[in-house]
């Protein structure tokens, strides 16, 4: 049986965020605006936002708090907001941080429960979401349209992706407008972030024929344009194909799983503070390589796609692609090394790990992750 869950309205084109006063009326009078530190303070672009969610009639509090790889306390703190001011609904502004941080908030704020609670799986989400809107301004976590979020225990030093069916966006705002002013090496790790994703979701376990459409039309919109929309950044063009491609890939992976590569790069970030689609980018060839026995097929396909000569010259074309966008072969430089190892393979055996296509034992996945070192 092909199951999708996807969100109720999707909106993609320049300008669309001008619609953000309108969709979220329709939400709720009171949202709890949530963004990053700086996402939207360059160029006005948050009093633009907010001036248009008052002349829909939004009185919008601001929660602008949320820090790269967001924690269990700044989830909290966002909870408390929306009950101190009698918030009715949630917009999340930003990069994948700050989607995923609003998407938790909506989700757990009617709760009667802590967020360590679900973190830690002893409670799931028992009463219905806060209405969430969604609109990245990085092309890449495709958080706009799943139901998935990923949370850190920083006391623990432990980054999982959580999900539930109510965490899903009612609207996903996706405006490549918004992507303009992200600097080259955060197009490069976001967009690499959703060329992992596509192809994970696309060779996975999950995968079916609708989920295979989105996924191999995500792996050459970006493989065909990532490049160009890292080198000229205000080309719209080049960042139009590179959100398309986002929004595509995860509207499959949402619903196909990810891949081994996802499992490894939860503990990876997190015990070396690398940004996540850093990770990713580097682990993609390592992991490609280890699964192609178990999926010629589909490879055959990624290489058509991403202009490889064969599936065996996957790995190397990916490898190629991150140095065209100036992402190292290796994650040396960020301090792992073979001593982060044991806790590495401990922490990685995710729903991500179980969806890779080839059963990875201990053994293989440290050999995957030497190759990086
Ligand atoms: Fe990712």
């Amino acid at each position: 049986m092909i199951q999708l869950t996807l969100p109720p309205k999707i909106l993609l084109g320049n300008a669309a965020i001008r619609q953000v006063g309108a969709l979220a009326r329709g939400l709720g009078a009171r949202p709890l605006l949530v963004t990053g530190r700086t996402a939207l303070r360059t160029g006005g672009r948050l009093e633009e936002i907010l001036r248009i969610l008052s002349d829909a009639g939004c009185r919008a509090v601001l929660f602008d708090q949320v820090e790269h790889d967001p924690s269990i306390e700044t989830v909290e703190r966002g909870i408390a907001a929306t009950r101190r001011d009698s918030c009715d609904s949630v917009i999340a502004i930003g990069g994948g941080s700050a989607l995923d941080a609003g998407k938790l908030i909506a989700g757990l704020a009617n709760q009667p429960f802590s967020v360590t609670d679900f973190f830690d799986g002893t409670r799931d989400i028992e009463r219905p979401a806060l209405p969430f809107l969604a609109a990245p301004t990085t092309a890449g976590t495709g958080s706009e349209c799943t139901k998935v979020a990923v949370l850190t225990d920083t006391a623990r030093s432990i980054k999982k992706g959580l999900r539930h069916e109510w965490m899903m966006p009612r609207v996903a705002l996706v405006d490549p407008e918004l992507t303009l002013s992200a600097p080259p090496d955060v197009t490069a790790q976001s967009g690499m972030d959703a060329l992992t994703q596509a192809v994970e979701c696309y060779v996975g376990r999950g995968a079916n024929p609708v989920t295979d459409a989105l996924a191999e039309r995500a792996i050459s919109l970006l493989a065909g344009n990532l490049e160009k929309a890292v080198h000229e950044g205000n080309r719209i063009e080049f960042r139009e194909a590179v959100a398309l491609g986002s929004l595509m890939g995860g509207m499959a992976f949402g619903n196909a799983g990810l891949g081994a590569v996802h499992g490894l790069a939860h503990p990876v970030g997190i015990l070396h503070g690398i940004p996540h689609g850093f990770v990713c980018a580097v682990l993609l060839p390592a992991v490609c390589d280890f699964n192609l026995p178990a999926r010629r097929e589909k490879f055959d396909a990624v290489a058509r796609l991403i202009g490889a000569k064969s599936a065996d010259d996957v790995p190397a074309t990916l490898a190629g692609l991150n140095a065209a966008i100036g992402i190292p072969a290796t994650l040396r430089e960020f301090g792992l090394s073979d001593a982060s190892l044991p806790r590495i393979l401990q922490d990685c055996r995710s729903g991500s790990m179980a969806n890779n296509p080839r059963e990875a034992s201990d053994d293989d996945l440290a050999r995957i992750v030497r190759r990086v070192l």
